[in-house]
């Protein structure tokens, strides 16, 4: 058992007089070390069962993504997705390709809010979406509510969410341009935009294979049963670094003064 010694510190002010601090006798436990992960970025004690537990848990999630039931979500189509293919399919099922225009395998679904894991599931999904870019936790009844109008997907690849989105419907007030490169809101003009893009995101090791894209096209078709939005209809809020970039190839518009513009929404 390590026993630390108890000693008192002193150090003399300017009335000359010592200050004392006390310390804490320590028998068997070692300085708790925290340590940063150098992957998922999460900060956690080292020698903690409950800090490993929760790291655990997390790391897995924030790379691979959740685990996903089959019988979670209704499938959607993305009729303008077929080219993102990556995966040259075998003559026997290309079918499948045509049919949800994804890689064999992967799907979109769209989250039912009277399904109560599925709901749960996602957010899960959604708290850690939340703790990567700060963002408020409790932004969830206009897509997790029976008769809201907003929506969540969900992107499925080997049995695992790996990317979610959240859609919202917007009033005309909240709308605005901004100037991609110089981050300002495009001042006395309204446009009207119809969805807002709530949260978009997508775990570490999937990103850049087009799934935000391919959520993105989901949200596009099926947030408004039977009338699909045009691009330039789905609006950013507060996009970040990686949200900016997507959103200018997805949907800026470049205006007559050669400014590149995205829709936005406060
Ligand atoms: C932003 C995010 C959702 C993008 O997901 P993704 O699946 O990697 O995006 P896609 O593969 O569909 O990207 C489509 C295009 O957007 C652009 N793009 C997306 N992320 C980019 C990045 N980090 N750097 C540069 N370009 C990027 C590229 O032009 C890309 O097309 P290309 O690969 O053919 O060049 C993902 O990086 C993420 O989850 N980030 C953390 C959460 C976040 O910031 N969300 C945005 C909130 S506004
Ligand atoms: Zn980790």
């Amino acid at each position: 058992m390590a026993i630390y010694r108890s000693r008192k510190v002193g150090k003399r002010n300017s009335n000359n007089e010592t200050k004392y601090v006390q310390s804490k006798l320590q028998f068997g436990k070692k300085e708790s070390k925290i340590v940063k992960c150098p992957k998922c970025e999460m900060t956690y004690t080292l020698g903690s069962i409950d800090d490993k537990n929760a790291h655990d848990k997390y790391h897995d999630l924030h790379l691979k993504g959740r685990k996903w039931s089959n019988r979670w979500g209704s499938l959607v189509r993305i009729p303008t997705l077929s080219n993102i293919a990556e995966i040259t399919p075998p003559s026997s099922s290309r079918a499948s390709v045509l049919t949800t225009g994804l890689p064999i395998g992967d799907k979109v679904v769209m989250i039912q809010p009277d399904n109560a894991n599925e709901v749960k599931a996602t957010l899960e999904i959604l708290e850690i979406v939340n703790n990567e870019l700060n963002a408020p936790h409790d932004e969830n009844d206009f897509w997790s509510l029976p008769n809201e109008s907003g929506r969540a997907f969900v992107y499925i690849k080997n049995d695992r969410a790996v990317g979610v989105i959240t859609i919202e419907t917007l009033e005309k007030e909240r709308c605005r341009w901004m100037v991609y490169s110089s981050k300002s809101i495009v001042a006395n003009i309204r446009p009207n935009f119809i969805l807002g893009i709530s949260r978009i995101w997508v775990c570490k090791t999937e990103r850049c294979h087009g799934i935000a894209s391919a959520l993105l096209e989901a949200a596009r078709n099926h947030t408004i049963y039977g009338k699909p939005v045009e691009k330039w209809e789905i609006a950013w809020s507060q996009p970040t670094e990686s949200g900016g970039k997507l959103a200018s190839k997805y949907n800026g518009v470049t205006h007559k003064s050669g400014k590149l513009l995205l829709p936005c929404y406060i």
